[in-house]
């Protein structure tokens, strides 16, 4: 639904539209389009989404910096605006837009690099928004590059993680490139906003006023504010935008088969997919019975601690799944070392420094140790909860002859009293000298 707001139909119309509710594998994607008008001023290439605040910055940034504004949106698996977007910048004054689907790149080069590092940032929270942050920062960076514009501007606010990811994502692609944060620099609250695009003529798509703030795409959905921000307080179901609670989830469990190559899922129920397709599928399965939930309280860089929910369906389960593989089919040393690897890349995806040497070679070592991690895991799903119960691989490295208490049992027992003479040898020693 589009509306221009003028007086008469504002105060009307203002809360008409409901959030629907909605599984991440039914999103339609717009068609992609570009369009030109002529400009002569310096531009600017603006991060947009389509919403209230991007669309006033277009305005903003014409008349508080005489830009000319290249808007771009950049889809990595939201749900799409209710009407066309990039056409209604055009409407608005921008003298470009264009749409970009990065999905594909999003998988590829985003997720699957996380999940073989098994990402969680402080153990629970699968990065979803985190990670595509960079994505979204090298299209503009090659937007702004290729149009020749001096400055890119994006709509986050001075309080979270995403403008230190966007703005040290930047200067780690293009020092030069010069960075307007608008939400940072205007102090205008949600009413003024409306109030401004009225003054201005912008068409803005104005929504019931949704009390939570959200970011969505193709790893998960993040929601924060209203009544979430008492700690205390259990996160009514309205907080919840992507999965079936638990307690309305089918009464029988459900199976899904994952199969893995050196650590990328290729396959969801014996069907081939490519990266995309898994991903959605799986979330539709998953959110079904409830998967994914996260509650969290977590520290964001600013230094603040601030209280969020996730629903990460596909996440939960690849992450689980790729996880019991590699207790197959890894050495406990390697599982280990890479534990402690796993969370600094958690920490350096959460903390904007994605574009770095250290990411960079966090990969190369990661990459290394999925050389095997091939094979398939049986994950169970029932209100709620998802359990692995069942692995195999080509390269497994557990064997039942060594595991096993039964008949055909290879372990060579005599040998078990002399390694245990060693090892204990250094508290035995200590013992006797402590005593004395
Ligand atoms: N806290 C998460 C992060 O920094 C998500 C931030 C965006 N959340 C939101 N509801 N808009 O990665």
């Amino acid at each position: 639904m589009t509306l221009t707001v003028n007086e008469h139909n504002l105060h009307k119309s203002v809360y008409l539209v409901a959030i629907p509710l909605y599984t991440p594998a039914f999103y339609p994607v717009p068609d992609n389009m570009v369009s030109e008008n002529a400009g002569n001023r310096e531009k600017v290439v603006l991060a947009y989404s389509g919403g209230l605040d991007t669309s006033v910055a277009i305005k903003w940034l014409q008349d508080k910096y005489n830009l000319d504004v290249i808007a771009v949106a950049i889809n990595v698996g939201q749900p799409p605006s209710s009407d066309d977007i990039v056409a209604r910048a055009l409407r608005n004054g921008a003298i470009k837009a264009e749409f970009v689907d990065a999905k594909k790149e999003f998988v590829e080069e985003y997720i699957w690099p996380s999940l073989k590092a098994n990402a969680m940032y402080e153990d629970v929270y699968p990065l979803s928004t985190a990670i595509a942050r960079p994505l979204i920062v090298k299209i503009l960076v090659e937007i702004a590059q290729r149009e020749g514009a001096k400055y890119i501007a994006h709509g986050c606010t001075a309080k979270g993680n995403d403008q230190v990811r966007f703005d040290v994502g930047i200067v780690s692609l293009d020092p030069s490139i010069g960075i307007i944060g608008p939400m940072r620099e205007w102090v205008m609250t949600r009413e003024e906003e409306i109030e401004y695009a009225q003054q201005n003529n912008i068409e803005i798509i104005v929504k019931k006023e949704n009390p939570f703030s959200v970011d969505e795409n193709l790893w998960g959905r993040s929601c924060e504010c209203g009544v979430l921000e008492d700690a205390w307080i259990e996160p009514p179901e309205e907080a919840w935008g992507w999965t079936t609670n638990p307690k309305d989830a089918p009464d029988e469990p459900e199976y899904v088969e994952v199969e893995f190559e050196k650590g990328i899922p290729k396959a969801l129920n014996g069907e081939k997919l490519d990266g995309v397709e898994l991903i959605q599928k799986l979330d539709a399965i998953a959110c079904k019975h409830g998967v994914g939930r996260i509650d969290h309280v977590e520290d964001r860089l600013v230094g603040i601690k601030s209280r969020e929910t996730y629903e990460c369906p596909a996440a939960t389960v690849l992450t689980l799944a790729h996880r019991a593989l590699e207790f197959l089919t890894l050495q406990k040393d390697v599982l280990e070392f890479k534990k402690i690897i796993e969370q600094r890349f958690s920490q350096i995806a959460y903390n904007g420094l994605w574009f770095g040497v250290l990411r960079e070679s966090i990969d190369a070592f990661v990459d290394q140790t999925q050389e095997f991690v091939t094979g398939t895991v049986r994950v169970r799903l029932f209100k709620g909860n998802a359990m692995v119960v069942g692995r195999k691989s080509p390269y497994s490295l557990y064997e039942e002859g060594l595991a096993t208490y039964a008949v055909g049992d290879e372990f060579d027992h005599k040998s078990a009293t002399g390694f245990i003479y060693c090892w204990g040898l250094p508290n035995r020693t200590a013992a006797k000298a402590h005593k004395k």
